[in-house]
């Protein structure tokens, strides 16, 4: 072979191998470990809160609502867990996420292993029911996404960071293909996604530099079958026609990239990573692609109403 087929044979085998590689993961490093998950009454938090109990950790888990909490926890305990408790809150409440950090306090001795900040809102939902696709100027709308799915993480990061420094341990953050690349019907879900990942990346460089050995992963999660298309499908009557990934394979995905003190986690590797590169590659073709992905939406713009009539 001469230098180029060498070369070529080389780069395929770098690709073959990131794409099998999984990093090293060893279930016993769980057993004990005292963990805070958010966002458990359903979804990826829930099945989160199961695997965390399969593997014998002392697990705190919040939600809004209390009476999921109790199956939740109930089952968490069946499964092996070391400890299952609950804090029922709303963590775009600041006594809501000092109350659940206070908890871990008190429960786990002043540490904490790991901290996954997962609860999302869908916010673009009014108060009365109604929604609208494209941006329309609603800064109510905003300030409440804002608060529940972006000052509420960094919130609890920074209420837990002190937790988190006696035992080196880790942050995880919920974050979305929405946070590396934006598409219509997205603005207020991409905005704080992208802004997460814009926080925490400083924020690991940080605590580097001042030798806090504490590290931030960041999720860029594909869709999931959980609540939160469904509610979008309901909403809007359509969903993108794509495959949802399982909320239980995810889960894992996300345990075992927060254990391995991973930077970042792609799930679905093929969609979340792929598209990700390529699209920070082509980003005009990704835009036209995601732009023809929807069906024909002729709702009128509040935003440009004039200009409609
Ligand atoms: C719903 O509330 C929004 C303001 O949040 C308002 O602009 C809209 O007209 C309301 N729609 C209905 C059907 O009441
Ligand atoms: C935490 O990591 C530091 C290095 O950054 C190391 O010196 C220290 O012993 C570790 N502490 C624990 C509790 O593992
Ligand atoms: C940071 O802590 C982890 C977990 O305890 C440890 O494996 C790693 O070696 C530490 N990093 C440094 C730079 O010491």
């Amino acid at each position: 072979m001469g230098k180029l087929g060498w070369t070529v044979a080389l780069l395929l085998a770098v690709l073959v191998g990131y794409i099998w590689y999984k990093p090293a993961f060893d279930p016993e490093s769980l057993r004990g470990a005292r963990v805070v998950v958010t966002g458990c009454s359903s979804g990826i938090g829930e099945q989160m809160a199961y695997h965390y109990a399969r593997f014998g950790a002392r697990v705190i888990i919040t939600a809004r609502r209390e009476g999921r909490l109790k199956k939740v926890v109930a089952k968490m305990k069946d499964l092996g867990a070391q400890e299952a408790i609950y804090v029922a809150g709303d963590m775009g409440k600041a006594e809501d996420c000092e109350r659940t950090i206070q908890t871990a306090k008190e429960k786990f001795g002043g540490k904490l292993d790991y901290l996954v900040i997962n609860h999302a809102s869908l916010s673009s939902i009014k108060k009365n029911g109604t929604a609208s696709l494209f941006w329309d100027g609603d800064m109510d709308v905003m300030h409440a996404e804002v608060t529940n799915n972006y000052y509420s993480y960094i919130r609890l990061a920074s209420l837990a960071l002190p937790l988190l420094h006696k035992t080196n341990g880790s942050l995880v953050i919920l974050g979305s293909m929405s946070g590396k690349i934006a598409s219509v019907f997205s603005t207020f879900y991409a905005g704080t996604k992208f802004a997460l990942d814009g926080f925490f990346s400083s924020l690991r460089q940080e605590l580097a530099m001042q030798d806090v050995n504490v590290s931030i992963t960041y999720c860029v999660i594909g869709l999931v079958d959980t609540e939160i298309p469904d509610k979008f499908e309901k909403t809007f009557g359509f969903l993108m026609d794509l495959p949802r990934a399982s909320p239980a394979d995810c889960a894992m995905a996300i345990i075992r990239g927060g254990a391995a003190r991973q930077r970042e986690v792609y799930y679905p590797w093929k969609e979340a990573w792929l598209a990700t590169k390529l699209s920070s590659i082509f980003p005009q073709f990704f835009e036209s692609l995601t732009m023809g992905i929807y069906p024909k939406i002729h709702e009128k713009s509040i935003l440009f109403k004039e200009n409609n009539n």
